[in-house]
């Protein structure tokens, strides 16, 4: 048996100087009420002359009277010097600090909140440094029935924990017109308990050393509990015994914050003892509903019988091995095997009934939590396909997989899952001795590998390259394609040259396409796919055999008020702007031109950057006319070249 101490453990530095003063203030002297928290340690006191008074009424005067470390109120200051009594101040100084506090914020006007246990002598004392008009909450409704918007100074009984102080000021301040707080928290409490968890967590039995009158050592092994269900809380040695022992490899201890380290070592002087007259012993002591270990030395068809260093073999029936029904014994085990197994009963004839399955539940408690909180996937095995989904063991305890939750596609029938292990994840865990509910989803482990093989293809996926793929829908806005286990989407715009009304018009779903990726979003998995770009717009080719000044047949496309759109080409379209149209001022080009109308354009400018087309009617009909006169001069041969020259400067 290895015994491990505590980090830190036993009297804190304001009562050890207590008991110091008191000693040194020798025999005769008193204490007003207990001095600590520790029968034992009073008992040593009184046997030491220093006895204990609970009023200072009835001692002579010139006594020394020690007052302890949870500190007094005002008034015995005066009475004991009205009374000539001598003051032994042992009030610790975490204490005296709190008590000052509340007295200052008494005299700045705040009213004074007490974080701590109404009763205790440590929280009386400071209120009664506050005036005694200080109001003490232990809790929320405490803090609930707190009237609103007042002036609040806010103190901590020593021992208060950091959390609950935090937490309570928190609800304080939002009542408050005006919050001080004052953090009047001492930590030796809060560091035996964190010392004690740690130690808790890694052996089999914790000790837990103190006054059961303390609430300082009560509280220590509450949460020594929590962590170790084999905790022994003792207040000497002589509760003590072998049989709390047995099965311990590893025991810790730990003492309050009033236990003398004499008791801890009276302690540990017992347990070494024990730890002797142990290993004399070859036959171990088998207790009721403790876990032991035990060594297989033959597995039978329904059985396993295991060597516990016990009067008898233990035995292990299947049921209490497996979940399982039909697992096969010899797979699971074999001879020599040390398992860990829960004495479920103890028969007057020494027969030893064992149980692997809820000695692997008690031990897979603490598993099953960290599993959850840190969403760990686990192994489990289908033991059954029952209504609603399957019931699996995961480490030795049944748990539940909902039919929605085996597969990420719906599942018809499960027996053929029976027997198989998969992987899952806990999405419920309660396990309240009355319920025991844990729930898992294999479709939650699914779904996260799939999204992460997603993504990882998404960063794969390269902006500006072709892929080839596959249409697999189609929407009003565009179409989905598969580009190898990723969809991207194709907008409508992005499909043609030309404007795409409708995608089905382009595409059918199945449909294989080559497109250019033209943006990846990996954290929101969007991928925005180019097809258009992969052609040559046609317009340029259009545009080819067209040049300035030449004058070319359209078609009145459109009507503008700022002009009138010609189609000179398929898909080349070119803007006559109003002042283009004729010589006359038109007010309505409706009036002048119709759709469909067949026109003739000059083309003025032809901007490829800006694949815009200017054009003019009224141009076209001058040049045209130009042209005409021109042939009708050519025709007079008889005018004389002057003539002519001068028509011509009178026509134009
Ligand atoms: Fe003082 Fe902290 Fe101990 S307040 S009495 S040192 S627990």
């Amino acid at each position: 048996m290895q015994i491990i101490l505590a980090e830190h453990m036993g009297f804190c530095h304001g009562v050890k100087r207590a008991v110091e003063l008191a000693q040194k203030s020798g025999e005769g002297s008193y204490t007003l009420g207990s001095l600590i928290h520790n029968p034992q340690m009073i008992a040593k006191l009184q046997e030491q002359g220093i006895k204990k008074i609970d009023s200072l009424y009835g001692v002579r005067p010139n006594s020394k009277v020690v007052f302890r470390s949870h500190g007094e109120p005002p008034v015995n200051y005066q009475v004991a010097e009205s009374r000539s009594l001598e003051v032994i101040d042992a009030t610790c100084p975490h204490v005296k600090k709190a008590q000052k506090s509340a007295q200052e914020l008494f005299q700045e006007g705040f009213e004074v909140v007490i974080i701590g246990e109404a009763n205790h002598p440590e929280v009386l004392s400071i209120k009664a440094w506050a005036g005694n008009n200080a109001v003490v909450v232990e809790n929320e409704q405490d803090v609930a029935d707190l009237p609103d918007n007042r002036r609040y100074g806010i103190v901590a009984q020593t021992t208060c924990i950091e959390e609950v102080f935090q937490f309570l000021s928190e609800l304080i301040k939002k009542k408050a017109s005006e919050i001080k707080v004052l953090r009047t928290i001492c930590n030796a409490t809060q560091k035996r308990q964190e010392a004690a968890v740690t130690l808790a967590k890694q052996v089999d039995t914790m000790i837990v050393v103190g006054g059961k009158n303390s609430s300082n050592t009560k509280k220590l092994a509450q949460v020594v509990l929590e962590h170790c269900k084999n905790t022994i809380f003792i207040e000497t040695a002589l509760e003590l015994e072998l049989e709390m022992l047995v099965n311990s490899k590893k025991v810790g201890i730990t003492a309050g914050a009033s236990t003398p380290d004499w008791l801890v070592e009276e302690v540990i002087e017992k347990m070494q003892s024990m730890q002797e007259s142990l290993s004399e012993n070859e036959i171990a002591i088998i207790r009721k509903d403790s876990i032991i270990e035990a060594k297989v030395i033959s597995i039978g068809k329904d059985e396993v019988f295991v060597d516990i260093n016990y009067k008898s073999e233990g035995v292990i029936p299947r049921q209490e091995i497996s979940l399982l029904p039909q697992a096969d014994l010899n797979e699971l085990f074999k001879v020599g095997d040390t398992i860990s197994a829960l004495v479920v009963n103890l028969d007057k004839d020494d027969n030893v009934l064992l149980s692997k399955l809820k000695a692997d539940a008690i031990k897979a408690e603490e598993k099953l939590v960290d599993a959850n909180t840190k969403n760990e996937v686990l192994e489990v095995l289908v033991i059954a396909a029952v209504n609603g989904g399957i019931t699996v063991e995961v480490m030795g305890v049944r748990g539940f997989v909902p039919a929605s939750h085996v597969d990420l596609e719906r599942v018809e029938d499960f027996s053929t899952w029976v027997g198989k292990k998969i992987e899952a994840k806990i999405i419920e865990l309660d396990l309240a001795a009355d319920k025991k509910r844990i729930v898992l989803s294999r479709r939650e482990v699914l779904k996260e590998r799939k999204s992460l093989e997603e993504k990882e293809a998404y960063k794969k996926i390269q902006i500006g390259k072709k892929y080839t793929g596959v249409v697999t829908r189609l929407a009003k806005f565009g179409a989905f394609v598969d580009i190898g286990g990723v969809e991207g989407l194709l907008h409508v715009s992005e499909m043609s040259w030309q404007r795409v009304k409708d995608p089905a018009d382009v595409l059918q779903i199945g449909d294989k396409v080559e497109v250019l990726v033209q943006k990846v979003d990996v954290d929101n998995k969007k991928i925005s796919l180019n097809l258009r770009d992969l052609h040559q717009d046609p317009w340029f080719t259009s545009v080819e055999k067209f040049k300035e000044d030449q004058i070319v047949p359209g078609k009145v496309s459109k009507i503008a008020p700022f002009g009138a759109f010609i189609t000179i080409a398929e898909n080349v379209e070119g803007l006559v702007h109003i002042s283009e149209i004729s010589e006359d001022r038109v007010e309505k080009l409706e009036e002048v031109l119709q759709v469909g109308q067949d026109v003739k354009v000059k083309i003025l400018k032809i901007d490829l950057k800006a694949k815009k087309i200017s054009l003019s009617i009224l141009q076209a009909k001058k040049d045209e006319e130009k042209e005409e006169f021109k042939e009708y001069l050519d025709d007079k041969q008889g005018f004389t070249t002057p003539i002519s020259k001068l028509l011509e400067k009178y026509v134009f």
